[in-house]
């Protein structure tokens, strides 16, 4: 289930968030962890199951979702939470369209290669 980022989950997202490659430092990963949390185009969900152990973050205009971050606990990796966490974003905003930025661009190309080829 994808639920939308409150002050309590903060310590688990920013340790979701710090596997990103351009989140290692601690003062870029506060700055972005204030972003979600004050600028209203910024949004970040979490994807629970018994525990919180995935995350995506996106920047959100009018049409657009663009994924800035996408993270999954490394002990839940390679269980499709990763795809299924952009899938039901796109099942959460319909109207809207979901692309990548250069950061999560690799993991989408993957996303999108392996419906092509269903
Ligand atoms: C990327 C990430 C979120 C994928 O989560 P996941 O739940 O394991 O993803 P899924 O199970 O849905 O899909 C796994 C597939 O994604 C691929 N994948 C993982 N990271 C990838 C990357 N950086 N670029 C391209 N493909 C990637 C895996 O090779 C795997 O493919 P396989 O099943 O053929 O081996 C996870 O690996 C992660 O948290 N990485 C660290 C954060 C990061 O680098 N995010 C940006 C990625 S561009």
């Amino acid at each position: 289930m994808l639920i939308r980022y409150k002050k309590a989950f903060e310590k688990i997202a920013m340790g979701l968030l710090s596997f990103m490659p351009n989140e290692k430092d601690l003062k870029k990963l506060q700055q972005t962890m204030k972003q979600y949390e004050t600028e209203e185009n910024w949004q970040l969900y979490l994807w629970k199951e018994e525990d919180i152990i995935g995350l995506i973050g996106v920047y959100k205009t009018d049409e657009i979702l663009e994924v800035q971050h996408v993270s999954v606990n490394p002990s839940h990796r390679h269980e499709g939470i990763g795809k299924t966490m952009v899938k039901t974003l796109k099942e959460m905003f319909p109207d809207h369209k979901i692309v990548p930025n250069n950061q999560t661009a690799a993991f989408f190309e993957k996303c999108e290669r392996e419906v092509e080829e269903q």
